[in-house]
């Protein structure tokens, strides 16, 4: 089943002289439970199609159609739930509460949205696999920025999402704790069936990855298989 479609999508920002094309004509399918690399040299576009999928931003043309839903179509306030509901960030830049431990930050989108029907064992576990059990209590400002990356990364798991939106969620981590992570979301997206786009510089994760999406200059000019074959 086609969890997502991305349909000739345009992104301009700025205007005039300062116009910036960011996506041409960018256009890709996606199954559930792929996990996809999104690669490309810095400024390619690659942030801003993250964005544009997860609705944080609107394209100037085409469409972004996540399980049937066509996104554009929804209100702000059912786009904010769909999302909560069946998408996953994991941003650059972390966007962690300076206010809430690493037990809250985690637990953030469940409570938003479930109130009282966190699942705290699901919450344990994932803290536990990331190496962050012991610093549940801790805030942000006391962590490093490995660590903050880790949370962020589990507050992106902690409601289970059909969609995982992932911004570079290895790079700033050592090269082991990069394996365990890869290895988190790959047990994450079989285990829950969730499909995964992951930006990422690292050529090695991305050969380990199900498909490649290269993106240059605001295309996407190839997709390669995960038998290596160009689709
Ligand atoms: N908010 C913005 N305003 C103007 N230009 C932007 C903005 N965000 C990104 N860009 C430009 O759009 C292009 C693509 O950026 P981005 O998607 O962040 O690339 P990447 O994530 O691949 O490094 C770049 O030329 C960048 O400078
Ligand atoms: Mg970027």
């Amino acid at each position: 089943m086609e969890i997502l479609q991305v349909k000739q999508i345009h992104k301009i920002y700025g205007e005039k002289e300062n116009k910036v094309y960011a996506l041409r004509d960018v256009s890709f399918s996606v199954e559930q439970g792929e996990f996809i690399a999104i690669v490309g040299t810095s400024g390619s576009g690659k942030s801003t199609l993250l964005n544009l999928i997860g609705g944080l931003d609107t394209p100037a043309r085409g469409q972004i159609i996540i399980r049937g839903h066509d996104i554009a179509s929804l209100k702000r306030k059912e786009l904010t739930i769909f999302r909560r509901r069946n998408i996953g960030f994991v941003f650059q830049n972390y966007s962690l509460m300076p206010v809430l431990n690493v037990y809250d930050n985690v637990a953030l989108p469940v409570t938003f949205d479930r109130g009282k029907h966190v699942d705290h064992g699901y919450i344990r576990e994932l803290l536990k696999e990331l190496g962050l059990w012991e610093k549940r209590k801790r805030y942000p400002s006391e962590l490093s920025g490995g660590q903050q990356q880790r949370v962020a990364l589990a507050r992106a798991l902690a409601n289970k999402p059909a969609l995982v939106l992932a911004d570079e969620p290895t790079g700033n981590l050592d090269s082991s704790t990069t394996v365990e992570v890869m290895g988190l979301l790959k047990e994450s997206s079989r285990k829950y069936h969730q499909t995964i786009l992951m930006v990422t510089h690292n050529e090695a994760l991305a050969q380990a990855c199900d498909r490649i999406i290269r993106i240059e200059d605001g295309r996407l000019y190839c997709a390669a298989g995960k038998d290596g074959g160009w689709l």
